[in-house]
Parts: C-alpha cells; sequence; structure tokens
C-alpha cells in the first residue's frame, strides 16, 4: 500500500449544510472534495487545516483522519490501534505525518468514540479497547505510554465506529467552531452560529443594504450577516484551537493566514435588530458590541409586527419561536408573511422555522426550503426573494 501523501481532512457539519460548507471550502481554494453526510472530505494540506478552522463558517469541527481499519469485534479494534502506532499490517494510515509525532508518548490525549451500525454497540467498551491497544503499543515502542487527559487533552481523538469499520481520527478545532467569542450574554434559545451563518450564506444576499431581523434574541443572526458583508472571519475572537499545540505546529503561517483579508461586499453594513423582550435586546447590545459591531447597529424594544424597516433593499432575517403553543399558531405565521409582503419587497430574506410546516402558513412561495438540524431540532430554513 503507497503510504499517503497528504493530510487526508473531514470538516464536519449539522446534516444539512453539507453542500454549503463544500461551496465555502471551493471559496478557500480546496475545489476537489467528497461530500458524506455531515461533513465534506478532501486531501489537504496543514495550510488548508488552519484555513478551514479560521474561516469556515458553517462548519463544527475539523478532523484528521489518522487510520481506519476492519474492525468486527474488540479484539480487532484493539489490533488496529496497535498498529497504528507500531507499524506494520492491518491498518490503513490515512495521513500523511511524520513517523513517531503523533503517538509521541509526552502527548496527552483523550478518546471519544461513536458507534452506528457496528457490532460493537458500546461506545465506552470501544473507547477501552482502542485506548489499551494505542497505549499498549506505546510501552513497545518507546518504553512509555501517553497519560489519558479527558479535560484538557493535547490531541483529542475521536474513534468512529461504522459498520465493520473503525476510524481514527483527530481533533484539529478543539472547542467546535460554534464557540466564535462573541456570545457573551445567552438567553433563551438562540440559533446556532453556524446555522446563522448557513441562512446568511444561502440567502443569495450580495452584501448590500441593510441587514434587519425584527425578532433579534441575542443578535447571532445580525452578528453571522455582518461577520460575512464585512469579511471578518469567524475565528476573529478566538483564543485557541487544539492544532495549535499539535508537534510541529507553525505559529507563523498560521499568523499569515490570519492576516489574508477576506472578500469585503457590504462595508457600509448597517443592522438593525428589534425584539419585544428588554432582556434579549441588552443580550444583543453586549454580543454586537462584542463583535465590534455595536456603532454600526440599531436595536428597539418592540413589537416586531409594527416594525419599520430602514430603506433597503436588503436583507431580513427573522428565526421566530418555535415550540411555544402560542408561537406556532398559523396566525402569528400569516402576520409574519404580511410583515414580509408589506415592509420587505424587493428584499431577500431567510426565515428560521421548526419542522412543523408552519412556514405554508407565510403565504409567500420561498425561492428554496432548506432542512438542517439545529442540535437535535429538525429545521428548515426558508429562502425568499421578495416581490
Ligand atoms: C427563537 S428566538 C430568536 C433567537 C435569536 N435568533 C438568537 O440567536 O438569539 C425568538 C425571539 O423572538 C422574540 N419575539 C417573539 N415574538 C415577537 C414579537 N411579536 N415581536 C418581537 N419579538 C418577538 C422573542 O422574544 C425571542 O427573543
Amino acid at each position: 500500500m503507497t503510504p499517503p501523501t497528504a493530510l487526508s481532512l473531514v470538516a464536519t457539519c449539522a446534516l444539512g449544510l453539507e453542500e454549503l460548507l463544500a461551496a465555502e471550502l471551493a471559496a478557500l481554494g480546496i475545489g476537489t472534495s467528497e461530500t458524506t453526510p455531515g461533513g465534506v472530505r478532501w486531501q489537504g494540506s496543514w495550510t488548508d487545516l488552519y484555513r478551514a478552522n479560521w474561516r469556515l463558517r458553517t462548519a463544527n469541527r475539523v478532523l484528521v483522519e489518522l487510520g481506519r481499519w476492519s474492525a468486527p469485534d474488540g479484539d480487532a479494534l484493539y489490533a488496529g490501534a496497535r498498529a497504528l502506532v507500531r507499524g506494520g499490517a492491518g491498518v490503513e494510515r490515512s495521513s500523511a505525518l511524520p513517523p513517531g509525532t503523533w503517538f509521541d508518548p509526552a502527548l496527552p490525549f483523550a478518546l471519544a468514540a461513536t458507534t452506528s451500525g457496528s457490532q460493537v454497540r458500546d461506545a465506552r467498551w470501544a473507547v477501552m479497547r482502542v485506548k489499551d491497544g494505542l497505549v499498549d503499543a506505546q510501552r513497545e515502542r518507546f518504553g512509555r505510554r501517553a497519560d489519558v487527559d479527558r479535560r484538557d487533552p493535547v490531541l483529542p481523538l475521536r474513534l468512529r465506529l461504522s459498520g465493520d469499520e473503525a476510524t481514527l481520527l483527530l481533533d484539529s478545532s478543539g472547542e467546535p467552531l460554534d464557540r466564535r467569542g462573541y456570545r457573551v450574554v445567552s438567553r433563551g434559545a438562540p440559533v446556532r452560529e453556524q446555522l446563522a451563518a448557513a441562512a446568511v450564506l444561502a440567502s443569495g444576499w450580495d452584501g448590500s443594504g441593510p441587514v434587519v431581523d425584527p425578532m433579534c434574541g441575542t443578535g447571532t443572526l445580525l452578528a453571522e450577516a455582518a461577520a460575512v458583508a464585512l469579511g471578518l472571519p469567524p475565528g476573529r475572537l478566538r483564543e485557541s484551537w487544539a492544532f495549535t499545540r499539535f508537534p510541529g505546529f507553525e505559529p507563523r503561517r498560521f499568523a499569515a493566514i490570519r492576516a489574508e483579508p477576506l472578500p469585503c461586499p457590504g462595508p457600509d453594513l448597517t443592522l438593525h435588530g428589534n425584539d419585544r423582550e428588554p432582556e434579549a435586546i441588552r443580550a444583543a447590545a453586549a454580543n454586537l458590541a462584542r463583535a465590534g459591531l455595536r456603532e454600526r447597529t440599531q436595536l428597539s424594544t418592540g413589537d416586531a409586527f409594527a416594525f419599520t424597516p430602514p430603506s433597503g433593499p436588503g436583507l431580513v432575517l427573522v428565526n421566530p419561536p418555535y415550540g411555544e403553543r402560542l408561537a406556532e399558531e398559523p396566525t402569528q405565521w400569516r402576520r409574519l408573511g404580511d410583515l414580509l409582503k408589506q415592509r420587505f419587497r424587493g428584499w431577500k430574506a431567510a426565515v428560521l422555522a421548526g419542522d412543523a410546516g408552519l412556514g405554508k402558513h407565510l403565504g409567500l412561495r420561498p425561492r428554496r426550503r432548506l432542512p438542517v438540524r439545529n442540535g437535535p431540532l429538525p429545521m428548515r430554513i426558508l429562502l425568499l426573494d421578495l416581490y
């Protein structure tokens, strides 16, 4: 088997965002990628890995695939893990890594597992078998073993068992990429940052005109729209990623990536947020200030259905409440449809709806419906051109 010459990389995402994520990767110059449910894979370099962590708006994490092997039972799991560290047959190495670097016993690791359709159903037992294989091989090869550190590992490893196949991956992000660093106050049910970014990226908005959210909650949709229009990298307020502690990390290469300018299609952007809850507006003010956007933002407290937008056209984003009986009345959705029709003619719109089919009461035909998951909750992003 020829040894790999590149890194085998996987950016993971919420189900439904794969196409947008592949388009984001293409915009980073990564043209050839393979889309799988919940992720996009490609063969790439350390530069790709740094850039993906710094710039991807719709990804959850960026993982490096270390190896895969056939593992129908616990003994095979153990043997494959051991072969990965010792070298030898029985395991396919997926990424070109300097030999010996990765399983250096000086590097504390953590291991988490997921299983689907595998005969090995107990993820905790799978973790034990793979951990034993890794550390036994470390003892044989280096004379000592690495510590397990679940709280602050240098190497956060992930085991995926799918059918009879085991894959060992290294998480290069650490904290998931939705931790952008601007959410200083949370309340209610904020939409996840990747979904908010997805709504903006899928909306067809060119970055011109104002952005309005008449039910803005903590301001996530406004913050993500502003980041797209102003070319602000999603990682700009983060302090750490797992890869910055990996052996061979090149700080100067990462600094050069951080200095790369991003397209900035809306330099004069203004943001307009409204919510009926004063507490939500206080949270939005704090978060948008942390994001460096407060000076271009107008916030108001009041009923969305009485909101008068600034002159447009621009982008209107709405994430109405869901899971509340009153909020899910079809009449509320009709009122929202009327608001969009009457006050936002000529604008682009994205409405983040639950999956109860209430979107049909808007009385507007979406250009596209994007089914996605917000954590465990199924949702739809309705994309509309308001004529
Ligand atoms: C699902 S939350 C929005 C979460 C927001 N996208 C975020 O990331 O924090 C819905 C918001 O709509 C607000 N809301 C509900 N009905 C409203 C109305 N008629 N007028 C103004 N705000 C309303 C609620 O107060 C709540 O903050």
